[in-house]
């Protein structure tokens, strides 16, 4: 039987949070929607986090309110407190995905907490979350190396991640922020994760600032990853971690993984629709390596 492997489509929150150009309502949901279309069946479609620091951002209340929860497609924004929580509660969001940090600097630098303050907030949203019928997922930053500690020890991040899939995070991701990890320490930790707690919980989140993005999703589909963040046309990066550059492009991703013959539930002719939009909304999108390879290759395939 083909294996499945879930890509949650990160680029319209963090892609977009990062860009020069501050696109409108209408375009983030345009891009959500081409996206969407390609059958990509995962998106994190905005952040509720205070307009002042990420002004790209504003506005994800409107997004999220105007996507309908009936279709296939499963939809997460990010948030980084109870604020957050509350603000895409009250805007129909059936899940949402708080940040939990494996470094000092980072938690500090990014939402002006400790990690010990971070990790108190989550459990508090866990708890209103479970009231209010409503998915968490915690991504757990800086998970290789900080911008600002230097290295992440492994047991940091797996004594988190074990501590927040103990207290009914629905699903934990594991996110290089920096794009600092490489292959062999993706796969010892994934590996490890996946022994103690099976995959069925467990996502990774790669950037590609070092061209490794593709390599350690290879490493953690070995170590049986199913889930992984990717970002329409490798947008990407943190605001506020020196240094992040874009995400590991969906379409790098896709057409890995299907000539793997992994099953994806995508379309690539229609991804790289979405791919092109995300390039003409942005004017700044670097675009994966396989779209280039891609296109001709489709076009040859369809005759
Ligand atoms: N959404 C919108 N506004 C928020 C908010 C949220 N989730 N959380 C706090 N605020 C507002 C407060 O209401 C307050 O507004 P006011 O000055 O008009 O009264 C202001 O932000 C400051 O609140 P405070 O609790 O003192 O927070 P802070 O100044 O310590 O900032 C964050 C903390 C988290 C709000 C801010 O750093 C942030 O939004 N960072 C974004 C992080 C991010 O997106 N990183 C990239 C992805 S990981
Ligand atoms: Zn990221």
């Amino acid at each position: 039987m083909t294996q499945q492997i879930v890509v949650t489509d990160v680029g319209p929150r963090d892609g977009l949070q990062n860009q020069p150009r501050l696109l409108a309502v209408e375009q983030r949901l345009q891009l959500i929607a081409a996206i969407a279309d390609a059958g990509v069946n995962s998106i994190e479609v905005g952040s509720f986090v205070s307009p002042r620091a990420v002004p790209a951002m504003a506005g994800t209340d409107v997004v999220m309110a105007a996507l309908s929860e009936d279709g296939p497609v499963h939809y997460t924004a990010l948030i980084p407190n109870m604020k957050g929580y509350e603000l895409a509660r009250a805007a129909g969001a059936r899940s949402v995905t708080m940040v939990l940090y494996a470094s000092e600097g980072m938690a500090q630098k990014n939402v002006n907490m400790g990690m010990a303050k971070a990790e108190a907030v989550t459990a508090d949203i866990l708890a209103a979350a479970r009231g209010d019928g409503i998915e968490v997922i915690a991504t757990i930053a800086v998970a290789f190396a900080c911008p600002f500690d230097g290295p992440t020890d492994p047991g940091v991040v797996r004594a988190v991640a074990d501590k927040f899939l103990a207290m009914g995070a629905d699903r934990i991701v594991i996110a290089d922020t920096i794009g600092a990890g490489h292959p062999q320490q993706v796969r010892s930790l994934t590996a490890e994760l996946v022994r103690d707690h099976g995959a069925a919980r467990l996502g990774c989140h790669f950037h590609d600032t070092r061209a490794l993005g593709l390599a350690n999703v290879f490493a953690a589909v070995e170590s049986g990853i199913r889930r992984f963040d990717a970002s329409i046309a490798g947008l990407g990066g943190c605001p506020f971690a020196p240094g992040a550059s874009g995400n590991v492009a969906t379409e790098d991703v896709a057409m890995m993984l299907e000539q793997m013959g992994f099953d994806t539930g995508i379309d690539l002719d229609a991804l790289l629709r979405a791919s092109d939009l995300a390039e003409e909304l942005t004017g700044t999108a670097p675009g994966g390596r396989a779209k280039a390879w891609l296109k001709p290759w489709l076009a040859k395939r369809a005759g």
